[in-house]
């Protein structure tokens, strides 16, 4: 493994972490979960990212994670790097959503309970949500790191002209954001300029869902497969979202793969990987095979100029953004 410092902090990260959006919840095989958790520490990427809501049910990927924590890792905490969330719907009513310092703090509690942790080393605000002020979120995160219950803070998807704010806030309060995460994959380059600003202001950068939820892998070129995240009703990947443009794209981004000697999945996450800046990817899997795949895009040879400048013709153009 690879591991990088985290923006300006004296804390690193694998380049390659996992995340338990999916494949985690009690609708999923527990033995399958385990083992992909299992295989990522014993590969060196010892960042799990979670958050309150994941599952589903909502919860339940962070029960799961702390019961295979108990069962075979506990002796191993301080060799992990665990973070949790909170900001998206957990249960429909008005404090399990949003980004107030009601449910941020309550919810920070709750992810302690169901992982069995006495903190988190990263709580992020999953969101901003349209609504609570900045200040107010950006001082309940203050405050977790002040009681003990987190040891960093991080921010997740908050526009542009709001992030410095963010910064600001953090800094002012003795709190530096340790981490940005955003979504960036070769079909999302939208979050290039919040890339920028996180790099300039010293905080970490952390890149979600890498492969467009499966669509920058081989597996949609010949149509929908049984058991893919778009065939499943628990998934968030619509099949509606398997258009014919971003098939040809993944169709003509794999031939340049191949020429590399590596599979799509590979090339798209190296790509990812080729800015410094980026201080870790954050995979999502489904099966140990699929891990075992991209675990090996660190091992890719460099870009040449004429790969990448083919790359960019074919992700820059219309209707690709996912
Ligand atoms: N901060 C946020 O708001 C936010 C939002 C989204 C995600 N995240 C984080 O980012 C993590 C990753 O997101 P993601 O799951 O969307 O990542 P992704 O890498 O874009 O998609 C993962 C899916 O792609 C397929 N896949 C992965 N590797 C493959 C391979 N080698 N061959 C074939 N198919 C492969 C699998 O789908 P199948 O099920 O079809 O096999 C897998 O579940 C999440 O778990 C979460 O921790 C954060």
């Amino acid at each position: 493994m690879i591991y990088r410092y985290c923006g300006a902090s004296g804390v690193q990260l694998p380049v390659l972490s996992l995340g338990l959006w999916h494949n985690f919840g009690s609708v999923d095989d527990f033995s399958v979960a385990e083992a992909m958790l299992l295989k990522a520490f014993d590969s060196g990427i010892c960042h799990f990212d979670l958050a309150n809501n994941y599952g589903p049910v909502p919860g339940s990927a962070e029960e799961n994670f702390g019961r295979i924590l108990k069962r075979h890792l506990s002796a191993h905490r301080d060799e992990m790097l665990i973070t949790s969330k909170a900001g998206h719907d957990m249960w429909p009513g008005v404090y399990g959503t949003g980004s107030s310092r009601k449910n941020i703090i309550a919810s920070c509690d709750q992810s302690l309970r169901r992982m069995g942790l006495d903190y988190v080393d990263v709580f992020y605000s999953h969101r901003y949500d349209g609504v609570t002020p900045v200040e107010e979120t950006m001082q309940a995160l203050v405050d977790l790191v002040r009681s003990g219950k987190a040891l960093y803070v991080g921010i997740s998807k908050y526009p542009l002209e709001l992030q410095q704010r963010c910064y600001d806030y953090l800094r002012e309060h003795d709190t530096p954001c340790l981490v940005s995460q955003y979504r960036a994959s070769m079909f999302n380059t939208l979050a290039r300029p919040n890339l920028d600003l996180a790099a300039r202001e010293g905080s970490g950068f952390i890149c979600f869902s890498p492969l467009a939820q499966g669509l920058l892998t081989g597996k949609y070129l010949n149509g929908i497969p049984e058991g893919s995240r778009a065939a499943k009703d628990s998934g968030f990947l619509q099949r509606t979202q398997v258009t014919a443009e971003r098939v040809e794209a993944a169709r003509e981004l794999s031939l340049i793969a191949g020429e590399r000697g590596q599979s799509l999945a590979q090339m798209a996450i190296q790509w990812l990987l080729s800015d410094e800046r980026v201080t870790s990817v954050i995979l999502g899997t489904s099966s140990v095979r699929q891990l075992e795949d991209n675990l090996r895009s660190i091992e890719g040879p460099d870009f040449s100029s004429d790969q990448l400048q083919r790359i960019e013709a074919i992700i820059s153009r219309e209707g690709l953004t996912l």
